[in-house]
């Protein structure tokens, strides 16, 4: 079976133009919803990341108070900025961009952020609210995942869902939300790893793969079973001649022969991540409802 491709930048597009309507509805309430950004250091994808937020901003209609903060910054400096948007009420959000350079300690920087404007869904309250089910600012790329799979009509209750990776970004937030007694979860989860004994094992009992590890070719085609759905979440450059700028971006499935037996299957780019964005910018936009009394915390 010769998969259908996931379009994230269609969807993406889509709930961005949905966004956008509310905004200007707001806009006509008074209400603008801000999003404070802070970069700290050179790393060339976090800095492409960051610009890529901030334009999105702009095209919503967002407020954005950008912030680029040499390397070598200290943590008070740090600690500092975040409380200074903790207590901005133009600012709704705080974007941390991670990961912080060597020597800056990035779980006392995220604990510093208000909880109440955490759209990154980062802080350990918002972590904790997100785990009892209760309602949190939920991680952004997780959120995009679940998007991505509702929106592709994917029925992702009682399914076999294989993560591979970990991480407190998108493995471990994920695989929580997926097996939430809600509408965006239960599902039956396994989460693999480094350590795991035999990935191929887990990935062919799955319906849906959700690939988090940051390796390219860590899902090949031998690993998974005919029809199932695919999620690529990883984002590694490799280098190749043939482009100018010396790399190119793959994920972590070999797309070319995965595609062949999957029934959905996202491409990298332009699957999951125009979607972190976009969930970025719905986190701060619920979070400016909720500042000003638009919305309650049930
Ligand atoms: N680094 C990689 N992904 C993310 C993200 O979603 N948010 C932040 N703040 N940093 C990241």
């Amino acid at each position: 079976m010769a998969g259908q491709i996931i379009d994230g930048k269609q969807v993406a597009a889509d709930m961005r133009a949905e966004l956008k309507e509310e905004v200007a509805k707001l806009k006509e309430q008074g209400i603008v919803p801000g999003l404070g950004v802070i970069l700290v250091g050179e790393d060339p994808a976090s800095k492409s990341y960051v610009t890529a937020k901030e334009r999105a901003c702009e095209e919503l209609g967002i407020y954005s108070d950008d912030n680029r903060l040499p390397a070598d910054t200290a943590q008070e400096d740090l600690i500092a900025l975040v409380n200074r948007m903790n207590n901005d009420p133009k600012i709704n959000g705080i974007l941390v961009q991670l990961p912080l350079p060597k020597g800056l300690n990035e779980s006392e920087v995220l604990l510093a952020i208000d909880p109440d404007k955490d759209v990154d869904g980062f802080h350990p309250m918002n972590v904790g609210k997100m785990m009892v089910g209760e309602k949190a600012f939920l991680p952004c790329t997780p959120h995009g995942v679940i998007q991505l799979l509702l929106r592709s009509g994917v029925s992702i209750k009682g399914a076999n869902v294989v993560i591979v990776g970990r991480s407190n970004i998108v493995g471990k937030p994920l695989a929580n939300m997926l097996i939430q007694k809600n509408d965006k979860g239960n599902a039956t989860v396994t989460v693999c790893h480094t350590r795991t004994k035999d990935l191929a094992h887990h990935t062919k009992q799955a319906d849906i793969i959700i690939a988090a590890a940051g390796r390219p070719n860590t899902v090949t085609t031998d690993m998974v079973k005919d029809g199932v759905v695919v999620i690529d979440v990883g984002v590694n450059r490799v280098e190749d001649a043939t482009k100018k700028r010396g790399y190119r971006l793959v994920g972590d499935v070999d797309f070319e022969q995965v595609k062949e037996k999957a029934s959905l299957i996202t491409p990298v780019p332009g699957g999951v991540g125009p979607m972190t964005i976009t969930m970025l910018l719905y986190n701060t936009v619920e979070s400016a409802k909720r500042a000003a009394g638009l919305v309650s915390d049930e």
